[in-house]
């Protein structure tokens, strides 16, 4: 597995020796130290005290020992319509079910419950396009749209049972539209927008859904990216959109089919659309969205979640790790498209019953202190990113972050691929000031929420997500159950159940028990990333051990990239490896043998990059393709990516004896 070993995340490399709070141990890795005042003002802190502990250690194992009082605890501070009479049922594990018999909705506790307080008067949601237009909704107007959506679409017949999919850029109408649907009962499956025409029908084909939300199109460097045109494609090659309800946020010109496409502000201007709709009660249990990954199929997982355990996992991740006070403006930069976006830019900040802003163009854009400026104008306290955006506007130096007034910040995070301690130490230093705690949280999308990850009061370690969440037990293991020693590398497992985790794969749960809980070992959650722990129990993430790349922290599988490739007629064989990148993290290289009659051509490999990015999307268009006669394979046909991997990173090609020959 040590071929595996990303060289950044090496806990051994020489550290810098700025920051007063950097303290040696283990002679060589150094642990910063939040600030006591940082400590006494934790979230954290204060549960501690209440559960009758002095160190978060202790408060860990009681958690631990005791989940379902831990999660019911934080349960407890959200409403139900009714109570569960059960917190965990596992008698049909891995088949599991949390707050067995409620009654709730997340609209509830995100919206409704808010807006019979004073924070109805509190902004909800702050927007901010490319071309600086601004839009705010506090949560009165927040459930006032919301309402007035989910209004029309019970007009149209979408209920309990029904999967909307949503496939806009990132503007208020798609929290509004994604909310919504979680008021009626109806469930949402959300296409990022840089996806393309055959991601798009895929989801929409095995989501079966008769509505789709679009927009006419999204804002991406001030040129417009055609939503409508590439959802028009997607639709053709799809027999079940009954409806497309359109948002104008371009206002260029687009293709409106009759019968079928309609204007959500036509909508919104009918009777029907009236403010007040009751939230639908609904079984903890029932789902709230699905949301599709990459696996190592061809056939992304539609991964499902549901109102109960999914709120409560949300809800005091954010309040724990990100210590959300009244008076913090939150910004999660991700896209709502992602579980990140749904986890921390659409839910748990209204759980929380915090500020969310939102951003829709691009880092740089039109210069690269455009997300500095947004820190400073609207006073961001809290902002969490991906290592590969860190990285990208590092490399424009620190003079444009020094040209603003940071000092609003108090807290940092980051997500989705590990990070390198030299963008960790730039992000603490030039962003952060160093007096904000950077919190590494490792989840996933099956996962729901922060799984690994520090609070403000954890000593960190650049480069580590640190320790497990209260009430998650994870280890590294080998392939046998038994746990690894400490820096010994490992399979990442989860041993225990949490209430956001995936409940099963849409139309597929017999991929959710062979995927994640048959392998070996078994009985354990296997998350598919390799990693170690270190002497003090810290957990070192790896990185992927299936084909999955994490493109600038963007999840791929190689097999969609793959299929994506064979369907362009020149392709007869195609295989895909990710290759590190200093900015990105990965970059695409693909392997493609080609039918009779075509040659390799650098206008080809232009065409077929083109042809990826048409299909699928511009995040999933390879760095490089080579042609080549033939590609390794097994004895039994399947493709060794590793024995690509190695070739094309100059490394032994390790045991190849089961190697065609
Ligand atoms: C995979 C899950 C969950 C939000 C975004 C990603 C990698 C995620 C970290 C981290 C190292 C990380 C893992 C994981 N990953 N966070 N803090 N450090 N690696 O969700 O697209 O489902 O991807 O992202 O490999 O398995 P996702």
């Amino acid at each position: 597995m040590s071929e595996t070993r990303n060289a950044a995340l090496d806990n051994t490399a020489t550290m810098d020796s700025s920051g007063g709070t950097e303290q040696a141990t283990n002679g060589l890795q150094r642990l910063y130290k939040p600030s006591s005042e940082v400590v006494e003002n934790a979230n954290v802190t204060a549960y501690m005290r209440q559960k009758g502990f002095s160190t978060y250690e202790e408060l860990y194992d009681w958690s631990i020992k005791n989940p379902q009082e831990f999660w019911s605890d934080q349960a407890n501070e959200l409403g139900w319509y009714e109570p569960w009479q059960q917190v965990l049922d596992d008698s049909q594990a891995p088949f599991y079910k949390w707050f067995v018999g409620a009654k709730t909705n997340i609209v509830h506790n995100a919206i409704d419950r808010h807006v019979t307080t004073w924070r109805r008067n509190k902004l909800a949601l702050i927007w901010e396009g490319e071309d600086g237009t601004q839009r705010t909704y506090s949560y009165h107007t927040l459930n006032r749209e919301v309402s007035r959506f989910a209004n029309v679409l019970k007009s149209m017949g979408v209920k309990k049972g029904d999967i909307v999919t949503i496939y806009l850029p990132r503007i208020p109408e798609l929290p509004i539209t994604m909310l919504a649907c979680a008021k009626i009962g109806a469930a949402h499956s959300v296409v990022y927008g840089g996806f393309s025409v055959e991601a798009l029908a895929d989801r929409v084909d095995d989501a079966n859904s008769k509505v789709l939300v679009t927009a006419d199109g999204g804002v991406m460097r001030s040129k417009v990216v055609e939503l409508k045109k590439i959802a028009d494609e997607a639709m053709a090659r799809t027999p079940s959109i009954q409806t497309c309800i359109v948002v104008k946020h371009t206002g260029h010109e687009v293709t409106m089919e009759s019968g079928r496409d309609l204007w959500m502000h036509d909508l919104l201007s009918l009777p029907i659309a009236s403010a007040v709709c009751p939230t639908e009660p609904v079984d903890a249990e029932d789902t709230l969205f699905i949301l599709y990954t990459s696996g190592t199929t061809g056939r992304p997982k539609g991964v499902v979640h549901t109102h109960g355990g999914y709120q409560v996992g949300t809800y005091a991740t954010l309040k724990f790790v990100f210590d959300i006070k009244e008076e913090d403006r939150w910004w999660c930069a991700a896209d709502p498209g992602w579980i990140t976006g749904h986890s921390y830019i659409v839910y748990s900040p209204f759980l929380t019953g915090a500020t969310s802003f939102m951003y829709e163009g691009a880092p740089n854009y039109p210069y690269p202190d455009r997300w500095w400026s947004l820190i400073a104008r609207h006073g961001i306290s809290i902002l969490y990113t991906a290592p590969t955006a860190i990285r990208g506007l590092m490399r424009f130096g620190e003079a444009w972050p020094s040209r603003h007034d940071l000092s609003t910040l108090r807290l940092l995070g980051t997500v989705g691929e590990p990070i390198n301690p030299e963008a960790w130490r730039w992000y603490y230093r030039i962003i952060g000031g160093e007096r904000c705690p950077i919190m590494d949280t490792w989840w996933q999308t099956e996962t729901g929420h922060f799984m690994i990850t520090p609070t403000p009061i954890t000593p960190l370690k650049p480069g580590s997500a640190t320790r497990p969440f209260l009430g998650i037990e994870v280890d590294v293991v080998h392939e046998d159950g038994s746990s690894c020693a400490a820096n010994e590398d490992g399979l990442l497992v989860v041993r225990q159940p949490w209430p956001g985790m995936m409940r099963t794969i849409l139309n597929d749960p017999e991929r959710y028990v062979t995927t994640y809980w048959d392998k070996e070992p078994a009985g354990m959650y296997t998350v598919g990333d390799s990693a170690r722990k270190d002497d003090d129990g810290y957990l070192w993430i790896i990185g992927r051990l299936d084909d999955v790349i994490k493109v600038s922290g963007y999840r791929l599988g190689t097999a969609e990239v793959e299929s994506a490739l064979v369907s362009h007629s020149a392709v007869a064989e195609a295989a895909s490896i990710g290759l590190p990148h200093e900015v990105k993290g990965n970059v695409i290289h693909s392997f493609v043998i080609l039918r009779e009659g075509f040659e390799g051509s650098p206008q080809l490999e232009e065409e077929l990059k083109g042809h990826v990015g048409h299909e699928m999307g511009p995040i999933a268009r390879p760095e490089k393709i080579s042609f080549v006669p033939s590609l390794p394979k097994t004895r039994s046909g399947k493709i060794m990516r590793r024995v690509l991997k190695a070739q094309a990173l100059g490394q032994d090609v390790g045991d190849v004896s089961t190697l065609e020959s």
